[in-house]
């Protein structure tokens, strides 16, 4: 169908002051972001540079122009932004003091609640960042087993900004080769490279850390066959429940799909954006970072001075009690299974099928962007996020729920994408070039900022995502 006369014209047009705010960033704040994946590399040129506020499911730009959020914060306002029970909870925290010489009170309730909630789990140590706990996790493996490697899925894309995770990346310059040695990767959805990667490594994986679930779902035996190879193996279980934790489940993936992990890591939605993450696990092997008992040598773990903030676990904890007393995940999947099925019936009306994909579970759902051919292409993907943008809709290849999310929002998010699609089929026939305005986005894991030379060689042989090889 050709539906360039029933293409509705954008609505956001305006990013004057989002065009200033990305000309002098870059040279304040080093890549322009605090997190990768919220770079300019990674949005099309025309979409906000930065976000003025959030409000529920909305989020406005230095121009003004308000969108349907998709993303939430790398998923982590998982009630929405500005959350008044949650707002209120910090501001009521912060009047009483944010730091303090010994712990905040707040610590032990928070402890307690969360502990609670998460069967299995014994001991409980704060953070304020994902990979700080992640790596905390690898690191009380090491010491509790006396092995020193690691392993993880290499096609997972992110579990610490630290050298273990980040030396087996393109992206791992400044991470020495000694260092590098020590991380082993195996594929998700094959148990068997995991097996192959302990036959390989007699005696030396310390522990295995994963996600339970991968962005096209794996039957559940597979994650199973994972924790039962790494305990039979004598390695520690780590499950990082960071995207999957109070959105895939309650309290995460892990009890619904019967796993017992051995240290699990949290963070993102738990805090509906404070930064509040969590390393749970079994007191054995948390205990070897504990002040008490002389049996085994220390190790020293998460200490720092902003670890236990007070107006933080505060946010914690209304977040904690707004998951007990309201259906949050029940309305997050009825959002889920309706964004899934629009989608879906977009790529089938467009006869995308093929191009478009819609990997869905029932808590998130990934866009995957293809050419005629199924090849995945960058250009095509940056175009649709373009055209979704340019309908009110703050896209970024995937969509997660918040509490706060209406149901006329999430009309919004399928209409925005039926008329980001229709613009793709006619760039899929048609070819990017009149469609697309800027650089298509960028892998975050690549070797050099850009090309500096056309590469004929498909995939580029330089690893520089350049816009030929992305
Ligand atoms: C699975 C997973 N683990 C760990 C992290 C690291 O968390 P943070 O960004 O809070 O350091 C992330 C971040 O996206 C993640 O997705």
């Amino acid at each position: 169908m050709d539906g360039s006369n029933l293409i509705p014209p954008r609505s956001v047009t305006r990013f004057a002051e989002s065009d200033r705010y990305r000309a002098e960033i870059h040279g304040l704040v080093v890549g322009g972001a605090h997190t990768y994946s919220k770079g300019d590399d990674q949005f099309p040129a025309l979409s906000p540079a930065a976000i003025a506020r959030g409000e529920g499911g909305r989020v406005w730009d230095l121009d003004g122009n308000d969108y349907v959020d998709c993303g939430l914060g790398l998923g982590a306002v998982s009630l929405g932004h500005a959350f008044r029970p949650v707002i209120d909870a910090v501001h009521a925290a912060i009047e009483q003091g944010a730091a303090f010489q010994r712990p905040a009170a707040v610590e032990r309730e928070l402890a307690r609640e969360l502990l609670a909630m998460m069967p299995g789990m014994e001991r409980v140590k704060f953070a304020k960042n994902g990979s700080n706990v992640t790596t905390a996790a690898v690191k009380l493996a090491r010491a509790f087993t006396g092995r020193d490697l690691v392993a993880f899925p290499g096609n997972h894309p992110f579990y610490s900004f630290d050298d273990w995770f980040i030396g087996a990346t393109k992206v791992a310059n400044g991470v020495p080769d000694e260092f590098r040695a020590l991380s082993r990767t195996y594929r998700s959805t094959d148990p068997e490279s995991l097996a192959a990667a302990f036959r390989d490594n007699p005696g030396r994986i310390a522990c295995v850390i994963t996600e339970p679930e991968d962005f096209i779902p794996n039957p559940p035996e597979v994650i199973r066959e994972v924790e039962r190879i790494t305990k039979a193996n004598g390695a520690v279980f780590i499950l990082d429940e960071m995207v999957s934790g109070f959105r895939a489940g309650l309290p995460g993936s892990y009890t619904g799909l019967g796993l017992s992990p051995d240290l699990a890591t949290w963070g993102k939605a738990i805090g509906n954006g404070f930064s509040f993450c969590a390393l749970t696990g079994r007191a054995d092997i948390m205990d070897l970072g504990g002040i008490r008992g002389n049996e085994h040598p220390r190790v020293f773990l998460l200490s720092s001075t902003h670890g236990g903030e007070a107006h933080t676990l505060a946010a914690a904890r209304a977040v904690l009690a707004t998951y007990r007393e309201q259906d949050v995940l029940g309305h997050h999947r009825r959002l889920t299974a309706r964004v899934t099925e629009g989608w879906r019936q977009v790529v089938h009306d467009r006869r995308l099928e093929g191009a478009i994909t819609v990997h869905a579970s029932p808590w998130r759902v990934i866009l995957a962007c293809a050419d005629r051919a199924g090849v995945a292409s960058a250009p095509l993907r940056t175009l649709l996020l373009q055209e979704m943008i340019g309908r009110g809709v703050l896209c970024q290849g995937y969509f997660v729920p918040c509490f706060a999310h209406t149901d006329d929002e999430i009309e919004t998010v399928i209409s925005a994408f039926d008329a980001a699609a229709a613009v793709y089929a006619l760039a899929l026939d048609h070819g990017t070039e009149d469609f697309l305005v800027g650089e298509a986005a960028r892998p975050v894991f690549r070797k050099w900022n850009g090309c500096r030379q056309v590469c004929p060689a498909s995939p580029c042989p330089h690893e520089m995502g350049c816009r030929q090889h992305p």
